[in-house]
């Protein structure tokens, strides 16, 4: 036997004051961190959302205040290391605390959500077992119970959290693709699903990618999807829904209905009520993706657009959407627990069949991860600090503004409505002196904003505009900024305008 040579450690290599959860160690951290936050945002640029310059110089810019990629050698310590990535991410990073940030479904995070998801991250909790963090499980516990009562769901429901909306999406066609299959006596789970004919997945036109990409991750293949028309109110049409189910054979097998409930674009919501009625009459799996329009259940004035969700199977819904929490506070409800039983599992290292039975148990069986961060600490912080009524107020505000938007939209000549505020966005065009250049303009002018850095807004394409037609370019404002005033948004506007006027002057005299 080789004698042992090296003389024992004497000292810990990390003071205990470097962990997290030790009392000196967060506040040392926590001050650190407020200061360069503050130094940070106190430089903070006075132009706009973004910074100015063309996309690679930003980022080479970013790149360059980082420094060399490489590990060094001795650690530039906390406090160096926090001032210089607050430096970076607030120099080179968006500002969505800005009024003329509006270009995604990507709120300004709320104070005590932050707060509350440091306090996640101090704990290093997990939810897959009971002892990996039995305050969490209680946490995320609470939460859905709240959700599901909000949605209007039984006493059987359940539900997890996710990392976001395109996996809660891929997590209900998960548990609706292995019922449809058990229905057909097929074991998924164990055998694949190679043996189900014809898979069949209902959504509208306007339905989220995701519930494509979701088809394609489960073996179902994109080609399951049979987009639905829909109506002038951009909304799955029933009669479409009624005929393409009723025309299926035995060749076939629904898997699911996906109605949108507050599409990506409009924010509009298909007719739930008559969805879920015709999809139950063929036994098929109802889910309800509310990614974007859950949030409307915080208002008395909105919540009415959601009547019939409580009819669903399952129910996306993101609160890093209207919910104002930093990403990831994806969640997925289902009306009855039993439904993750294709999910179910027991794990020798992890939850044991006799642990689970003396209720040591966690959520592993509700998730495809194993290792599963608290997000619901920052959500349930939110949820007890501003109440349903605080969370009313802000819906009820980003929807005002959306409201003014269409409005100005409507009354400014040199601006186009395309579809009207349903929930907090507004889709429009710049009016071009030659149609034929619509679409040109329009895209190179929220490309402009991008690079004077003045202002962030959405861009899409009107599906109803017909292929070929030089008028499908959209711009859109996505209003999730409770703290913007209709000035703001008069602002924002102004800008758009003067952008377009810019690209249309310079494409002229580049024409010349
Ligand atoms: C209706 C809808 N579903 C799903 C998603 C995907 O959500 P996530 O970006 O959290 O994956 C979005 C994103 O905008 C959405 O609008």
């Amino acid at each position: 036997m080789t004698p042992l040579t090296e003389a024992p450690p004497t000292a810990p290599p990390l003071p205990a004051s470097q962990l997290a959860a030790s009392r000196q160690g967060l506040a040392d951290v926590t001050a650190a961190l407020a200061g360069a936050v503050d130094t940070a945002l106190a430089a903070r640029r006075p132009t706009g959302p973004i910074p100015a310059g063309r996309p690679e110089d930003v980022l080479k810019a970013a790149a360059d205040a980082l420094g060399a990629q490489e590990l060094p050698t001795e650690g530039l310590g906390t406090r160096a290391a926090l001032e210089l990535l607050t430096t970076v991410l607030v120099e080179y990073g968006i500002d969505l605390s800005h009024p003329r940030a509006a270009a995604h479904l990507q709120p300004p995070a709320l104070a005590v959500a932050v707060a509350a998801d440091t306090l996640a991250g101090v704990t290093n909790a997990s939810l897959d077992t009971y002892d990996s963090g039995p305050s969490a499980i209680a946490v995320e516990r609470w939460l859905i119970g709240v959700l599901t009562r909000l949605a209007r769901f039984g006493e059987r429901a359940d539900g997890v959290l996710t990392p976001g909306g395109s996996l809660s999406n891929l997590l209900a066609l998960l548990l609706a693709r292995d019922a449809a299959a058990h229905r057909r006596g097929i074991d998924a789970r164990r055998h694949g699903i190679a043996a189900l004919p014809g898979p069949v997945v209902f959504c509208s036109e306007l339905a989220h990618f995701s519930t494509h990409r979701a088809c394609a991750a489960l073996g179902l293949g994109e080609a399951a999807v049979r987009p639905l028309p829909v109506d002038a109110h951009r909304r799955m049409r029933p009669d479409a829904l009624r005929q393409a189910l009723g025309s299926l054979g035995p060749e076939h097998t629904p898997v699911a209905v996906v109605a949108t409930a507050g599409t990506t674009d409009y924010g509009s919501v298909d007719p739930l009520p008559e969805i879920a009625e015709i999809a139950a009459e063929h036994g098929v799996w109802t889910h309800v993706d509310a990614a974007y329009g859950f949030g409307a259940l915080f208002s008395d004035r909105l919540a009415d657009r959601l009547t019939g969700l409580e009819l669903a199977d399952s129910v996306t819904l993101d609160l890093h959407k209207i919910g104002w929490q930093p990403a990831a506070c994806g969640v997925l409800l289902v009306s009855d627990t039993t439904a993750f039983t294709a999910l179910d599992r027991h794990v020798a290292y992890l939850n044991p069949a006799d642990d689970a039975d003396a209720g040591y148990d966690g959520l592993l069986g509700r998730s495809l991860q194993t290792t599963r961060r608290p997000d619901a600490v920052k959500a349930a912080a939110t949820l007890l600090a501003h109440g349903r009524e605080g969370l009313g107020r802000m819906v009820d505000a980003c929807h005002a503004l959306a409201r003014h938007a269409e409005r100005r939209v409507r009354a400014e000549p040199a601006l186009e409505l395309v579809a009207p505020a349903e929930l907090t966005t507004v889709v429009f065009r710049y009016r071009t002196a030659d149609p034929a250049a619509a679409d040109e303009i329009n895209g190179a002018l929220r490309r402009r904003l991008l690079e004077t850095g003045t202002a962030l807004v959405g861009r899409t394409e009107d599906a109803t505009a017909g292929p070929g037609s030089p008028q499908r370019v959209c711009l859109k404002l996505t209003l999730l900024n409770p703290t913007a005033t209709t000035t703001d948004i008069d602002g924002l506007l102004d800008t758009v305008i003067e952008a377009g006027r810019t690209c249309e002057r310079l494409a002229e005299e580049g024409a010349a």
